[in-house]
């Protein structure tokens, strides 16, 4: 077993209500058979009770991102420069089809890519793109993305938007 009791963390994921639910549940249920072997009977009850309202905490935590909200936020913020179609749109900065998944600086039809966000190394996921819109020119030095959106709730429902842009 590793670390005590004190030592847990709590990661409530912020993806989905079942998701959510289970982990709560399973982190319970892991520490109800813990006390329980140790004999901490009445503690064990008050587990098992949290167990049990899991679902109910999760549903205030549950704050999955508004795809909605997302693409409208972008139709102002990102859209004069990024563009979703297939074909044609503005081309001041690369096209956004099937951004999550690919490697950053990698879209064929985009000519005046940075050195910078090129040599990055990145990937765009969730994660990537969280800390990239942040503050694009911190965690990349030298891009020429010029935009950011501080808004933690706003920055996640734009990737929440970004991630439904299929290439196919
Ligand atoms: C004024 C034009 C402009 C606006 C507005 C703009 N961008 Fe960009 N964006 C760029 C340019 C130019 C690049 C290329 C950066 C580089 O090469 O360093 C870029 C790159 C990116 C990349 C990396 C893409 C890749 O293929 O690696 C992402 C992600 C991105 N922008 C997201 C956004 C989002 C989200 C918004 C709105 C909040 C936004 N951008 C607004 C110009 C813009």
């Amino acid at each position: 077993m590793n670390g005590g009791i004190g030592q847990r963390k709590w990661p409530i994921r912020k993806t989905g209500l079942l998701n959510c639910a289970n982990e709560l549940s399973m982190q319970a249920l892991s520490l109800w058979s813990q006390l329980s072997m140790s004999g901490f009977r009445l503690l064990s009850v008050l587990v098992v009770a949290a167990a049990l309202m899991a679902p109910m905490l999760c549903v205030a935590a549950d704050s999955s991102p508004s795809i909605e909200n997302g693409k409208a936020t972008f139709n102002t913020m990102c859209n004069v420069c990024h563009s979703t179609q297939k074909t044609g749109g503005p081309n001041e900065g690369p096209n956004m089809l099937g951004l999550v998944g690919r490697p950053a600086g990698s879209q064929p039809d985009f000519g005046k890519y940075s050195p910078a966000l090129k040599a990055s190394g990145l990937t765009w996921t969730v994660e990537t793109l969280d800390k990239f819109l942040i503050s694009p020119m911190a965690m990349v030095p030298g891009t020429i993305m010029p935009m950011l959106i501080p808004d933690d709730i706003k920055r996640r429902e734009v990737i929440a938007y970004l991630a439904t842009l299929k290439k196919e």
